[in-house]
């Protein structure tokens, strides 16, 4: 059986993963950059291409390592050809490149964002078309009608900030550490999240669109006004308040697209379909229309190769 080796390092995630052509995942290593980009609160793009310099050898070797083989017994590469940082994205098309043409093997480009959709794929085979995807991560927010196989209709996307990012910019502003979507689930399971109030937006032209960046400013301008700090007691009620407002912005639009294209079932991914609380909703939305929802483990929701060697 084909083995596919996968590179991905189109953020700050430095990626290999071995999968087999019927996608039985044999390896699946990341190495995470988080503790270079935290003391920024953000990702700094230059550092993370460099770090992808340095990690790059070890993560393909590690990943060959586990699945126990050898690079030669490699059928079919693929790698990560965006969206995403393009000094980080240069790094793993190059390797990439460079084994494949070593060894005259096929490469095969692909796309992040279907890659994070195809994460549902690997340990769900009984997905049915048509389906909806949610996809939400740091650089992302949209939502796609596959009316089959491998084919995404784009139905929406956030206007502004993705919701990875309005829960990176908030934590970042109340110094809780980066990446924001963990810390700030952690802190808001202490919290009350009816205690402040967000409004949702309204997309004046009905449209399936997103929108973060007014829930992001009315969070900031509370936080200075009141002087809000991550010490204080009310922070815990203010940042589960605001994961709920982003929660139910997600799954209301979600829940419209349900509506009107009847899909027969519903994917969530992306970094943010970590979140307990998102994942919960989403599976509520999924049973009351009478669908499965296909929701992968956490770590094939945040970046990782496996995804895209899955779609290869
Ligand atoms: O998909 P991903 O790894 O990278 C991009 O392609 O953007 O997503 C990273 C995003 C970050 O914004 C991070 O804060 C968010 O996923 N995230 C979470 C959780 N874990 C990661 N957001 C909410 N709750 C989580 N548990
Ligand atoms: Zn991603």
């Amino acid at each position: 059986m084909d083995k596919i080796l996968g590179i991905e390092t189109s953020c700050d995630e430095t990626a290999a993963a071995v999968i087999t052509e019927d996608i039985k995942v044999l390896s699946n290593v990341v190495l995470s950059q988080d503790k270079i980009h935290a003391p920024f609160g953000g990702i700094v793009p230059e550092l993370a291409s460099r770090q992808h310099i340095l990690s790059i050898s070890y993560v393909v070797e590690e990943a060959l390592q586990r699945a126990k083989i050898s690079l030669k017994e490699v059928d079919v590469f693929s790698v990560t050809q965006g969206p995403g940082l393009v000094g980080s994205l240069l790094v793993g098309l190059s390797f990439a490149k460079a084994f494949s043409y070593y060894f005259n093997k096929l490469l095969i480009p692909v796309d992040h964002l279907q890659s994070h959709i195809q994460a549902a794929f690997i340990e769900n085979r009984e997905i049915l078309f048509p389906s909806l995807a949610l996809l939400v991560s740091g650089g992302h927010t949209s939502l796609y009608f596959l009316p089959r196989k491998l084919e995404y209709n784009l139905l929406g996307k956030t206007r502004d900030d993705a919701a990875g990012e309005a829960l990176d910019k908030v934590a970042k502003f109340l110094e809780l550490g980066y990446p924001g979507g963990p810390v700030i689930e952690k802190l808001a399971s202490g919290g009350d999240p009816e205690a402040f109030h967000f409004s949702l937006p309204k997309m004046s032209d009905n449209s399936l669109d997103f929108s973060f960046s007014g829930f992001k400013t009315a969070a900031l301008q509370h936080v200075k006004k009141s002087r809000l700090k991550k010490e204080d007691r009310r922070c815990a009620d203010f940042v589960a308040s605001f994961q709920m407002a982003i929660v139910q912005a997600l799954i209301s639009q979600t829940a419209r697209a349900v509506k009107e294209l009847k899909p027969r079932s519903l994917i969530l991914c992306g970094g943010v379909a970590r979140n307990k609380l998102l994942r919960n909703e989403f599976i509520s939305l999924a049973e009351s229309q009478g669908l499965l929802a296909a929701i992968p483990s956490a770590e094939l929701c945040t970046d990782n190769a496996a995804m895209g060697a899955a779609l290869a």
